[in-house]
């Protein structure tokens, strides 16, 4: 016992928890994710099993992504990710529901899983569905050799290393980083990018390990504030526009998952349609309005929860003055391309949601009734 106690704790590396090493893990993560894939001084993203079936994706009518869970969050922001820059039709779905739903599928598409695990039961029937109805079929996974890596005619691994905490963390990063890779490969072979464009943004995301590291160092101390005033709390919402609309999600799933608090995630602008009803004093909202993308709107959306006495907990960029003004909690992140801050957004979201769980005594690394990967149905 004594043994093994030890053994865990050399494990985690000196961190309390599994989660919190994978949380700072990630600047390493990310950059092994593009490391021999993305060479920005010869101008080109390296990725074979993109490369060798250009053909198949040029010609795709639309490409399908299906996904559980956090990886289905990545599965929307990669849907953003293909269409801006590759110009494809992209379509997400949950695994189970595609399933199960006598889906259209041609031989003309491209299906596309994101799995960490690579032995998600549901992902692993829809690719199997798909696969019989003649699609090119597709793994991003982060295990290697997993059951999905090995049904997929082709896939790009993660590469983010063994993820031990139930909630995903790094994986996710991983999962965000590939679908860019992905995208702006594309988007390059395809010509819906230039080549200047294609220079700018990958330029950018050679630079996110550093700004990684940035970001956890400059929300690390501030989230584990913030957190003391939330212990209590029953309900959250977080809101956030475009490419952070599914980081809102994310947010939101990483709060249920490991504190068993109520937390839901909307896009920011449907806060009209039915979230606004619940905003009074007690509600606490995470709203991630990073400088590009959709600020002014986010502006307003801070606007209308302020006047309903909401509590704003606000993720920010670096030296921002308007949404800051009017937060009642600011957390600063480093500026990057609307496309990429996902990546940057996710680490303030995961340190609020660690230390709230912790703070509230749950069990974090293994929260109540889930499991790390759900191999049955
Ligand atoms: C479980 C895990 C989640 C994960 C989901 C999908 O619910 O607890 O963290 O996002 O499965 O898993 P996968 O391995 O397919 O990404």
């Amino acid at each position: 016992q004594e043994l093994k106690l030890s053994l865990e704790q050399i494990e985690k590396g000196g961190y309390e928890h599994f989660m919190l090493k994978e949380i700072f893990e990630q600047p390493k993560s990310v950059h092994d994710t593009m490391r021999g894939r993305l060479l920005v001084e010869e101008g080109i993203i390296k990725m074979a099993g993109i490369f060798d079936h250009l053909e198949r994706f040029n010609n795709a009518g639309r490409i399908i992504i299906i996904a559980c869970g956090t990886s289905w969050h990545a599965g929307l922001i990669g849907e953003y990710l293909i269409e801006e820059f590759a110009r494809v039709n992209v379509e997400v779905e949950y695994a189970s529901e595609f399933r199960y739903r006598n889906p259209i599928i041609t031989e003309k598409d491209v299906v596309i899983a994101i799995s960490q695990s690579g032995e998600t039961a549901d992902t692993m029937a829809a690719l199997k569905l798909a696969k019989e109805k003649g699609a090119f079929i597709y793994g991003i996974c982060n295990v290697v050799d997993s059951s999905i890596a090995r049904i997929t005619d082709a896939g790009s691994y993660t590469h983010a290393g063994p993820e031990i905490g139930v909630a995903s963390t790094k994986a996710f990063t991983a999962q965000l980083t590939v679908l860019s890779l992905i995208a702006l490969k594309l988007g390059k072979h395809n010509g819906a990018l230039s080549n200047s464009e294609f220079m700018s943004l990958i330029t950018e995301l050679d630079l996110l390990p550093k700004k990684i590291e940035e970001a956890l160092q400059s929300t690390h101390d501030i989230t584990k504030e913030i957190a003391k005033d939330f212990v209590e709390t029953q309900n959250f919402l977080y809101l956030g526009r475009g490419y952070n609309f599914p980081s809102a999600l994310e947010g939101a799933l990483k709060l249920k998952e490991i504190s068993y608090i109520h937390a839901e995630g909307y896009p920011a602008a449907e806060m009209k349609h039915g979230p606004i009803a619940l905003i009074d004093e007690n509600m606490p909202i995470v709203i991630i309005a990073p400088k590009k993308g959709h600020y002014d709107k986010l502006v307003s959306n801070v606007q209308e929860i302020k006047a309903r006495k909401g509590k704003v907990i606000a993720v920010v960029n670096k030296g921002d003055q308007q949404v800051s003004a009017m937060a009642d909690y600011v957390i600063e992140i480093p500026e990057t391309s609307e496309c990429f801050s996902p990546i940057i957004a996710a680490i303030p979201l995961q340190l609020l949601a660690y230390y709230i769980a912790v703070y509230r005594g749950a069990n974090v690394d293994q929260p109540r009734n889930l499991a790390k990967s759900v191999t049955v149905e």
